[in-house]
Protein backbone atom coordinates (compact mmCIF):
# COMPACT_ATOMS: atom_id res chain seq x y z
CA UNK A 1 0.00 0.00 0.00
CA UNK A 2 1.25 3.56 -0.69
CA UNK A 3 2.70 5.61 1.75
CA UNK A 4 0.20 8.84 2.16
CA UNK A 5 2.21 12.39 2.55
CA UNK A 6 2.08 15.91 2.49
CA UNK A 7 3.51 17.13 -1.26
CA UNK A 8 3.36 20.53 -2.86
CA UNK A 9 2.23 19.83 -6.56
CA UNK A 10 3.43 22.30 -9.56
CA UNK A 11 0.95 22.53 -11.94
CA UNK A 12 1.86 21.71 -15.34
CA UNK A 13 -1.15 22.39 -16.83
CA UNK A 14 -4.99 23.30 -16.38
CA UNK A 15 -7.58 23.19 -19.40
CA UNK A 16 -11.33 22.96 -19.83
CA UNK A 17 -11.77 19.89 -21.67
CA UNK A 18 -15.83 20.72 -22.12
CA UNK A 19 -17.75 22.69 -20.72
CA UNK A 20 -18.41 22.80 -16.77
CA UNK A 21 -15.58 20.12 -17.10
CA UNK A 22 -11.42 20.42 -16.34
CA UNK A 23 -8.47 18.79 -16.31
CA UNK A 24 -5.53 19.60 -14.07
CA UNK A 25 -2.24 18.17 -14.82
CA UNK A 26 -0.06 18.61 -11.61
CA UNK A 27 3.64 17.22 -10.90
CA UNK A 28 4.90 15.78 -7.88
CA UNK A 29 8.96 15.87 -7.50
CA UNK A 30 11.30 12.81 -6.73
CA UNK A 31 9.36 12.12 -3.02
CA UNK A 32 6.08 11.84 -4.83
CA UNK A 33 7.16 8.53 -7.16
CA UNK A 34 8.12 6.64 -4.17
CA UNK A 35 4.68 7.73 -2.67
CA UNK A 36 2.59 6.77 -5.70
CA UNK A 37 4.49 4.20 -7.55
CA UNK A 38 2.11 1.89 -6.04
CA UNK A 39 -1.16 4.12 -6.17
CA UNK A 40 -4.50 2.28 -7.12
CA UNK A 41 -6.70 2.98 -8.98
CA UNK A 42 -9.99 4.75 -6.72
CA UNK A 43 -7.27 6.26 -3.92
CA UNK A 44 -7.40 9.74 -3.80
CA UNK A 45 -5.65 13.03 -2.84
CA UNK A 46 -6.69 16.19 -0.61
CA UNK A 47 -6.29 19.51 -2.16
CA UNK A 48 -5.72 22.56 -0.73
CA UNK A 49 -7.71 25.19 -2.30
CA UNK A 50 -8.41 28.36 0.22
CA UNK A 51 -4.91 29.98 -1.55
CA UNK A 52 -6.12 29.92 -5.01
CA UNK A 53 -7.43 32.76 -6.19
CA UNK A 54 -10.87 33.46 -7.58
CA UNK A 55 -11.02 33.87 -11.40
CA UNK A 56 -12.15 36.94 -12.90
CA UNK A 57 -15.81 37.35 -12.33
CA UNK A 58 -16.72 37.20 -16.39
CA UNK A 59 -15.22 33.81 -15.71
CA UNK A 60 -17.08 32.23 -13.72
CA UNK A 61 -20.34 30.37 -14.34
CA UNK A 62 -23.54 32.89 -13.45
CA UNK A 63 -25.05 30.57 -11.42
CA UNK A 64 -22.25 29.87 -8.91
CA UNK A 65 -21.05 33.67 -8.66
CA UNK A 66 -22.87 33.92 -5.35
CA UNK A 67 -21.34 30.89 -3.87
CA UNK A 68 -17.80 30.81 -5.35
CA UNK A 69 -17.34 33.86 -2.81
CA UNK A 70 -17.43 31.61 0.51
CA UNK A 71 -14.34 30.91 2.40
CA UNK A 72 -12.80 27.79 2.29
CA UNK A 73 -12.24 26.10 5.29
CA UNK A 74 -11.51 22.15 4.04
CA UNK A 75 -9.23 20.45 1.89
CA UNK A 76 -11.49 18.79 -1.26
CA UNK A 77 -10.92 15.12 -2.18
CA UNK A 78 -9.98 14.25 -5.73
CA UNK A 79 -9.33 10.97 -7.49
CA UNK A 80 -6.79 10.92 -10.21
CA UNK A 81 -7.88 9.91 -13.85
CA UNK A 82 -4.19 8.92 -14.81
CA UNK A 83 -0.79 8.88 -12.90
CA UNK A 84 2.35 8.50 -15.14
CA UNK A 85 5.93 9.24 -14.61
CA UNK A 86 6.74 12.91 -15.27
CA UNK A 87 10.10 14.49 -16.58
CA UNK A 88 10.96 15.20 -12.95
CA UNK A 89 8.62 12.76 -10.69
CA UNK A 90 5.59 11.98 -11.21
CA UNK A 91 2.60 13.25 -13.00
CA UNK A 92 -1.08 13.32 -11.60
CA UNK A 93 -4.48 13.71 -13.53
CA UNK A 94 -7.12 15.92 -11.96
CA UNK A 95 -10.68 15.72 -14.10
CA UNK A 96 -13.02 18.16 -11.96
CA UNK A 97 -16.35 19.39 -12.62
CA UNK A 98 -16.90 23.04 -11.59
CA UNK A 99 -19.77 23.41 -8.69
CA UNK A 100 -18.82 25.01 -6.22
CA UNK A 101 -16.29 27.73 -4.65
CA UNK A 102 -13.61 24.71 -4.47
CA UNK A 103 -13.96 24.29 -7.95
CA UNK A 104 -14.54 27.72 -9.48
CA UNK A 105 -11.21 28.65 -7.78
CA UNK A 106 -9.41 25.57 -9.52
CA UNK A 107 -10.08 27.01 -12.60
CA UNK A 108 -7.57 29.68 -12.32
CA UNK A 109 -4.42 27.61 -11.51
CA UNK A 110 -2.13 27.80 -14.12
CA UNK A 111 1.49 26.50 -15.26
CA UNK A 112 3.52 26.65 -12.19
CA UNK A 113 1.43 27.35 -9.73
CA UNK A 114 1.51 25.50 -6.68
CA UNK A 115 -0.73 23.08 -4.86
CA UNK A 116 -0.64 21.31 -1.86
CA UNK A 117 -2.16 18.15 -1.76
CA UNK A 118 -2.13 15.00 0.74
CA UNK A 119 -2.00 11.42 -1.03
CA UNK A 120 -2.46 9.12 -2.34
CA UNK A 121 -5.14 7.99 0.52
CA UNK A 122 -8.43 5.31 0.85
CA UNK A 123 -8.08 2.25 -0.47
CA UNK A 124 -8.36 1.94 -4.28
CA UNK A 125 -9.81 -0.95 -6.72
CA UNK A 126 -8.29 -4.55 -6.44
CA UNK A 127 -8.13 -6.38 -9.86
CA UNK A 128 -8.70 -9.74 -10.34
CA UNK A 129 -6.67 -11.18 -12.75
CA UNK A 130 -8.38 -14.55 -13.30
CA UNK A 131 -11.67 -12.63 -14.79
CA UNK A 132 -11.74 -12.59 -18.51
CA UNK A 133 -13.37 -8.76 -18.55
CA UNK A 134 -13.21 -5.87 -16.66
CA UNK A 135 -16.15 -3.89 -16.73
CA UNK A 136 -15.91 -0.20 -15.69
CA UNK A 137 -19.29 1.64 -15.08
CA UNK A 138 -19.00 4.98 -14.86
CA UNK A 139 -22.27 7.75 -14.07
CA UNK A 140 -21.43 10.92 -14.57
CA UNK A 141 -18.28 12.32 -12.31
CA UNK A 142 -17.55 8.83 -11.80
CA UNK A 143 -15.24 9.16 -14.60
CA UNK A 144 -11.55 9.95 -13.48
CA UNK A 145 -10.98 6.65 -11.07
CA UNK A 146 -12.20 4.44 -14.04
CA UNK A 147 -10.11 5.99 -16.70
CA UNK A 148 -6.90 5.01 -14.16
CA UNK A 149 -8.37 1.68 -13.72
CA UNK A 150 -8.87 0.97 -16.94
CA UNK A 151 -5.47 2.33 -18.34
CA UNK A 152 -4.12 0.84 -14.96
CA UNK A 153 -5.24 -2.66 -16.26
CA UNK A 154 -4.72 -2.03 -19.64
CA UNK A 155 -0.54 -2.06 -18.55
CA UNK A 156 -0.31 -4.52 -15.60
CA UNK A 157 -3.13 -7.17 -16.65
CA UNK A 158 -3.04 -8.34 -20.57
CA UNK A 159 -4.84 -10.96 -19.68
CA UNK A 160 -7.94 -9.25 -18.23
CA UNK A 161 -9.78 -6.75 -21.01
CA UNK A 162 -11.36 -3.78 -19.63
CA UNK A 163 -14.63 -2.38 -21.27
CA UNK A 164 -16.15 0.62 -20.11
CA UNK A 165 -19.73 1.83 -19.83
CA UNK A 166 -20.08 5.41 -19.67
CA UNK A 167 -23.57 6.56 -18.32
CA UNK A 168 -24.95 10.46 -17.44
CA UNK A 169 -27.78 12.56 -17.53
CA UNK A 170 -27.31 13.42 -21.41
CA UNK A 171 -24.49 14.41 -23.70
CA UNK A 172 -23.65 17.76 -21.72
CA UNK A 173 -23.11 15.94 -18.42
CA UNK A 174 -20.62 13.41 -19.61
CA UNK A 175 -17.14 14.61 -18.83
CA UNK A 176 -15.10 12.93 -22.07
CA UNK A 177 -15.01 13.91 -25.45
CA UNK A 178 -17.71 11.96 -27.46
CA UNK A 179 -17.25 10.87 -30.88
CA UNK A 180 -19.54 8.69 -33.15
CA UNK A 181 -18.10 5.62 -35.05
CA UNK A 182 -20.13 4.22 -38.16
CA UNK A 183 -19.03 0.52 -36.55
CA UNK A 184 -18.19 1.38 -33.05
CA UNK A 185 -21.27 3.45 -32.33
CA UNK A 186 -20.69 6.18 -29.88
CA UNK A 187 -17.60 6.25 -27.48
CA UNK A 188 -15.11 8.45 -25.22
CA UNK A 189 -11.97 9.51 -27.39
CA UNK A 190 -10.23 9.79 -24.00
CA UNK A 191 -10.86 5.55 -23.47
CA UNK A 192 -9.99 5.29 -27.13
CA UNK A 193 -6.54 6.64 -26.50
CA UNK A 194 -5.73 4.31 -23.18
CA UNK A 195 -7.17 1.47 -25.39
CA UNK A 196 -10.09 0.83 -23.83
CA UNK A 197 -13.17 -0.44 -25.90
CA UNK A 198 -15.94 2.32 -24.76
CA UNK A 199 -20.10 2.61 -24.45
CA UNK A 200 -22.11 5.34 -23.58
CA UNK A 201 -25.31 5.78 -22.54
CA UNK A 202 -27.45 8.55 -21.59
CA UNK A 203 -30.71 8.43 -19.90
CA UNK A 204 -32.42 11.01 -22.36
CA UNK A 205 -30.56 9.15 -25.41
CA UNK A 206 -29.15 12.39 -26.40
CA UNK A 207 -26.33 10.21 -27.62
CA UNK A 208 -25.53 6.39 -26.90
CA UNK A 209 -27.70 3.83 -25.75
CA UNK A 210 -31.09 5.17 -24.04
CA UNK A 211 -31.17 4.49 -20.26
CA UNK A 212 -29.40 4.07 -17.47
CA UNK A 213 -26.12 2.84 -17.42
CA UNK A 214 -26.83 -0.55 -15.79
CA UNK A 215 -29.44 -1.49 -18.54
CA UNK A 216 -26.87 -1.10 -21.34
CA UNK A 217 -24.52 -3.18 -19.39
CA UNK A 218 -27.13 -5.43 -19.05
CA UNK A 219 -27.96 -5.87 -22.84
CA UNK A 220 -23.96 -6.11 -23.60
CA UNK A 221 -23.72 -9.40 -20.75
CA UNK A 222 -26.70 -10.80 -22.50
CA UNK A 223 -25.91 -10.70 -25.90
CA UNK A 224 -22.35 -11.71 -25.24
CA UNK A 225 -23.46 -14.18 -23.27
CA UNK A 226 -21.07 -13.94 -20.81
CA UNK A 227 -20.30 -16.41 -17.96
CA UNK A 228 -20.46 -15.07 -14.48
CA UNK A 229 -17.24 -15.97 -13.28
CA UNK A 230 -15.45 -14.48 -16.32
CA UNK A 231 -16.83 -10.91 -15.35
CA UNK A 232 -16.12 -8.11 -12.51
CA UNK A 233 -17.69 -5.27 -12.15
CA UNK A 234 -16.16 -1.95 -11.14
CA UNK A 235 -18.25 1.24 -10.41
CA UNK A 236 -18.33 4.79 -9.19
CA UNK A 237 -21.30 7.28 -9.64
CA UNK A 238 -24.13 8.64 -7.64
CA UNK A 239 -25.18 6.32 -5.14
CA UNK A 240 -28.76 5.63 -6.18
CA UNK A 241 -26.54 4.15 -9.83
CA UNK A 242 -24.03 2.39 -7.45
CA UNK A 243 -26.93 0.49 -6.08
CA UNK A 244 -28.75 -0.38 -9.22
CA UNK A 245 -25.38 -1.95 -10.01
CA UNK A 246 -24.72 -4.14 -7.22
CA UNK A 247 -28.76 -5.31 -7.62
CA UNK A 248 -26.95 -6.07 -11.78
CA UNK A 249 -24.01 -7.70 -10.11
CA UNK A 250 -26.46 -10.05 -7.72
CA UNK A 251 -29.06 -10.66 -10.63
CA UNK A 252 -26.26 -12.07 -12.73
CA UNK A 253 -24.19 -13.56 -9.49
CA UNK A 254 -20.66 -11.13 -11.12
CA UNK A 255 -18.41 -10.09 -7.97
CA UNK A 256 -19.10 -6.20 -7.89
CA UNK A 257 -16.61 -2.95 -6.44
CA UNK A 258 -18.32 -0.08 -5.75
CA UNK A 259 -16.62 3.58 -5.03
CA UNK A 260 -18.20 5.42 -2.50
CA UNK A 261 -18.53 9.32 -2.75
CA UNK A 262 -19.25 11.04 1.25
CA UNK A 263 -18.56 14.67 2.19
CA UNK A 264 -15.04 14.72 3.59
CA UNK A 265 -13.56 16.90 5.95
CA UNK A 266 -10.17 15.39 6.98
CA UNK A 267 -9.87 12.27 4.35
CA UNK A 268 -7.55 10.35 7.56
CA UNK A 269 -9.66 9.33 9.35
CA UNK A 270 -10.18 11.91 12.26
CA UNK A 271 -13.27 13.67 11.89
CA UNK A 272 -15.33 10.78 11.12
CA UNK A 273 -17.43 12.95 8.96
CA UNK A 274 -17.65 10.26 6.07
CA UNK A 275 -19.31 7.46 7.84
CA UNK A 276 -20.88 4.22 5.30
CA UNK A 277 -23.15 1.87 6.64
CA UNK A 278 -22.05 -1.45 5.96
CA UNK A 279 -23.21 -5.25 6.65
CA UNK A 280 -20.57 -5.91 8.52
CA UNK A 281 -20.13 -6.67 12.01
CA UNK A 282 -16.30 -6.96 13.35
CA UNK A 283 -14.65 -4.67 15.60
CA UNK A 284 -15.92 -1.67 14.46
CA UNK A 285 -19.54 -2.69 14.02
CA UNK A 286 -21.08 -1.99 10.58
CA UNK A 287 -20.26 1.73 10.12
CA UNK A 288 -16.99 1.90 7.50
CA UNK A 289 -15.17 5.47 7.21
CA UNK A 290 -15.33 5.93 3.37
CA UNK A 291 -12.14 7.47 3.43
CA UNK A 292 -10.22 4.93 5.19
CA UNK A 293 -12.12 1.66 4.51
CA UNK A 294 -12.91 3.23 1.27
CA UNK A 295 -13.70 4.64 -0.86
CA UNK A 296 -14.19 1.75 -2.75
CA UNK A 297 -15.95 -1.22 -0.82
CA UNK A 298 -17.31 -4.75 -1.95
CA UNK A 299 -20.05 -3.82 -3.32
CA UNK A 300 -22.12 -6.39 -1.61
CA UNK A 301 -21.17 -5.12 1.62
CA UNK A 302 -22.70 -1.61 1.42
CA UNK A 303 -26.16 -0.62 2.90
CA UNK A 304 -26.79 2.03 0.32
CA UNK A 305 -29.31 5.20 1.71
C1 LIG B 1 -13.09 10.01 -2.83
C2 LIG B 1 -13.61 11.15 -3.65
C3 LIG B 1 -13.09 11.39 -4.92
C4 LIG B 1 -13.58 12.45 -5.69
N1 LIG B 1 -13.04 12.63 -6.93
C5 LIG B 1 -13.50 13.65 -7.70
C6 LIG B 1 -12.96 13.87 -9.00
O1 LIG B 1 -12.07 13.13 -9.46
N2 LIG B 1 -13.46 14.91 -9.72
C7 LIG B 1 -14.46 15.74 -9.23
O2 LIG B 1 -14.87 16.66 -9.94
N3 LIG B 1 -14.97 15.55 -8.01
C8 LIG B 1 -14.51 14.54 -7.23
N4 LIG B 1 -15.04 14.36 -5.98
C9 LIG B 1 -16.05 15.32 -5.49
C10 LIG B 1 -15.32 16.60 -5.08
O3 LIG B 1 -14.63 16.38 -3.87
C11 LIG B 1 -16.34 17.71 -4.92
O4 LIG B 1 -16.93 17.95 -6.17
C12 LIG B 1 -15.67 18.99 -4.47
O5 LIG B 1 -15.29 18.83 -3.13
C13 LIG B 1 -16.61 20.14 -4.63
O6 LIG B 1 -16.07 21.26 -3.96
P1 LIG B 1 -16.69 22.70 -4.21
O7 LIG B 1 -16.27 23.59 -3.09
O8 LIG B 1 -16.38 23.13 -5.60
O9 LIG B 1 -18.23 22.47 -4.14
P2 LIG B 1 -19.12 22.30 -2.80
O10 LIG B 1 -19.81 23.58 -2.47
O11 LIG B 1 -18.34 21.63 -1.73
O12 LIG B 1 -20.18 21.30 -3.35
C14 LIG B 1 -21.05 21.65 -4.38
C15 LIG B 1 -22.18 20.64 -4.38
O13 LIG B 1 -21.67 19.29 -4.51
C16 LIG B 1 -22.01 18.51 -3.37
N5 LIG B 1 -20.82 17.74 -2.98
C17 LIG B 1 -19.58 18.21 -2.79
N6 LIG B 1 -18.73 17.24 -2.41
C18 LIG B 1 -19.47 16.12 -2.36
C19 LIG B 1 -19.18 14.79 -2.00
N7 LIG B 1 -17.95 14.39 -1.65
N8 LIG B 1 -20.19 13.89 -2.05
C20 LIG B 1 -21.42 14.26 -2.40
N9 LIG B 1 -21.76 15.52 -2.76
C21 LIG B 1 -20.81 16.44 -2.72
C22 LIG B 1 -22.38 19.52 -2.28
O14 LIG B 1 -23.37 19.00 -1.40
C23 LIG B 1 -22.96 20.66 -3.06
O15 LIG B 1 -24.29 20.46 -3.38
C24 LIG B 1 -14.58 13.30 -5.18
C25 LIG B 1 -15.12 13.08 -3.91
C26 LIG B 1 -14.64 12.01 -3.15
C27 LIG B 1 -15.23 11.77 -1.80
S1 LIG C 1 -13.12 12.35 6.18
FE1 LIG C 1 -12.60 12.55 8.25
S2 LIG C 1 -12.88 10.55 9.00
FE2 LIG C 1 -13.21 10.33 6.88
Amino acid sequence: MALRRLFTATVYRNCQIRPGYWRADLDLDSSGCEAFSEVQPGQFAELRVSDISLPPAQEVPANLRDLAQRNIILRRPFSFCDVHAGPKGIRIGVLYCVLGPATVRMMSLARGDQVSLIGPLGKGYTVSPEKKYALLLAGGMGAPPLMHLGEYIRARYPEVTPIAFLGARSLEHLPYDVHIDNEKGAYAAEYDRIGVESHIATDDGSIGFRGFVTQCVEQWLKEQAIQPEEAGLYSCGPEVMLAATVALADKYGIACQVSMERMMACGIGLCQSCVVATKGKGETGPYKLCCMDGPVFDGKDVVFE
